[in-house]
Formats: structure tokens, C-alpha cells, sequence
């Protein structure tokens, strides 16, 4: 029997937002394994990220880019156009986090978690919808949050979340004419920087995670190479929760380990 040979298909060229450290330069690291050329952007430097995929063969490009900016993403899709003449795929990862409840919410907080969440990636995707049509179309992946499905305590990252999965949908009912491919990603408690200092709230979430984790950046890293690749070509406009089960189960599973075990039988 001869062994089966599957050759999974990336985009040429593909910009990640947020690329400089956590889950963006992962996502950066594993699409130029895949021989992807990568577009990282950032407030922050790209230039350790860059470099270490060249030095490990690999092609990039580092982009300064505040997302809030609509201009500042004009200058990145220009200078995409210029050295590469075409875009296969975005990620919209750069986000931030502002664990605070209702009241404790400055209003300068809620407009900036807006500004860089939500705002961003509608910037985002109207500055490359243009080049992407050019290039034959494409895949768009918005990371949202499972914040974003459910009722999560910190209104301004909740709302911005929930709206980029609104955003998300509406923007794949646009963009389907042209070939370009608009998903969400949800995950739930993931090992970043992201988490730093939130120790006792991830000790008491692990408690609700029927996967009995958090999870390893990797493992989103998967879900938004599949849906940048050929193998997800008819999924659009669709949430993709990666999460251990929090979502689903994650009540459930808290309520039998605090009552000592599984089903009475009952
Ligand atoms: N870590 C988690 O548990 C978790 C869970 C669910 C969703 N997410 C989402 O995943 C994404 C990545 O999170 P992470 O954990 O890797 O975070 P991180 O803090 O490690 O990295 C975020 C990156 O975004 C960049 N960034 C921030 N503001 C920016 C701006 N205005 N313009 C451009 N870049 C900007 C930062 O410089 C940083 O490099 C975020 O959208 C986050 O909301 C994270």
C-alpha cells in the first residue's frame, strides 16, 4: 500500500499583526517554517523576530504599525504591494487586556481596548481587502476571545472581543465575492505574557478547564495555520473555540469537582 502524501497549501504572503512577542510571533515562526513569507507588524520592535526567522532560513519582514492608525496601516499595505505585489492572508492578533470590573473601568480604558481590539482589525481588513482581491483572494483570521462568546467579567476586553466576532462574520458576508475568507479564533486561557500577573484569576480558572490547562501558545498557532491553509477553504465566517472545553463544559466540570465527583447516577 503506498503511504498517503498530503501537501497542505499556505498563502505566498501573509501579515500578522502583534507579532512581536506572544502568540503573533509564534504564529510568525510557524508560517515561515511553511516556507510563508511574513509580514510582522507591531508597535512593538519586530526586529528580534525577524531575525530569528532568517537566521533559522525562513523569510520576513518586520512593519511598524499602531493598529489604531488607519494611515499607519496604508503605509504597511503599501510597502507589502511594493516589495511583494501581493497578500494572501491576515492575522489579526495584536490585542490587549484590562482585567477590570464594570465600575472599575475608566473610560480611557474602555475606548482604548476598543481602539486596539475592535477598531484595529476593521482598519485592518478595509486597508488589505483591496490587495487581496488582486492577489486571487485569501484568508483572514481574527483572533477573538472566548470573552467574545460569553459573559466575561471585564467589559471593555468582552466587548471589544464579541464585537471582532460580529466584525468577523459580517466582514466574511463582504469579502466572500472576492475569494477572501474572514474566521475567528477563541481561545480560552493561553501561556503568555498576556497572563502575566494574573496568577490567582488563571489558578481559579484552571478549575473550570475539563482539559485540566491552560493551553500552550502552539496549539492556537494550529488552528490559525489551518485556517490560513487550503484545508479549511470552505470555512468562513465561522468561531473556532480553542478552549479545553472551558466553553461547553467548563460549568459542569466545576460543579462535580466541588461536589466531589462525577455523576451520582442520578
Ligand atoms: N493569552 C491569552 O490567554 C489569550 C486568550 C484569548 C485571546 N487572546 C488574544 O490573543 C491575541 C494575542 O495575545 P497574546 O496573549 O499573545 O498577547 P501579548 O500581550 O503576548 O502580545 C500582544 C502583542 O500585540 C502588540 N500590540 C499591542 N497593542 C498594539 C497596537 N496598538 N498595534 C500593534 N500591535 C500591538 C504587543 O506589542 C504584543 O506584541 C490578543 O488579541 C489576545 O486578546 C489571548
Amino acid at each position: 500500500m503506498s503511504e498517503a502524501t498530503e501537501t497542505v497549501r499556505y498563502p505566498a504572503v501573509v501579515l500578522v499583526t502583534g507579532a512581536a512577542g506572544g502568540m503573533g510571533a509564534g504564529h510568525a515562526r510557524a508560517l515561515a517554517a511553511r516556507g510563508v513569507h511574513v509580514c510582522a507588524a507591531d508597535v512593538a520592535d519586530t526586529g528580534p523576530v525577524v531575525a530569528e526567522i532568517r537566521a533559522a532560513g525562513g523569510s520576513a519582514s518586520g512593519h511598524a504599525l499602531d493598529v489604531t492608525d488607519p494611515a499607519a496601516w496604508a503605509r504597511v499595505v503599501e510597502e507589502i504591494h511594493a516589495a511583494r505585489g501581493e497578500l494572501g492572508g491576515l492575522v489579526n492578533n495584536a490585542g490587549i487586556s484590562r482585567r477590570l470590573d464594570f465600575l472599575d473601568t475608566p473610560d480611557d480604558v474602555w475606548e482604548l481596548v476598543l481602539r486596539i481590539n475592535l477598531f484595529g482589525p476593521f482598519y485592518g481588513m478595509k486597508a488589505v481587502a483591496g490587495l487581496m482581491r488582486d492577489s486571487g483572494g485569501g484568508s483572514i483570521v481574527n483572533i477573538s476571545s472566548i470573552s467574545g462568546q460569553i459573559g466575561y467579567f471585564s467589559p471593555a476586553y468582552s466587548s471589544s472581543k464579541w464585537g471582532l466576532t460580529g466584525l468577523s462574520k459580517s466582514a466574511a458576508g463582504n469579502f466572500a465575492k472576492w475569494g477572501i475568507r474572514v474566521n475567528s479564533v477563541h481561545p480560552g486561557l493561553v501561556d503568555t505574557p498576556l497572563l502575566d500577573g494574573a496568577d490567582a484569576f488563571v489558578e481559579s480558572a484552571v478549575a473550570s478547564i475539563p482539559a485540566g490547562r491552560t493551553a500552550r501558545p502552539e496549539e492556537v498557532t494550529d488552528v490559525v495555520l489551518h485556517l490560513l491553509s487550503d484545508r479549511s477553504t470552505y470555512m468562513t465566517g465561522s468561531e473556532v473555540t480553542v478552549d479545553g472545553g472551558l466553553v461547553s463544559n467548563g460549568l459542569y466540570h466545576r460543579i462535580t469537582a466541588d461536589s466531589g465527583g462525577a455523576s451520582s447516577g442520578r
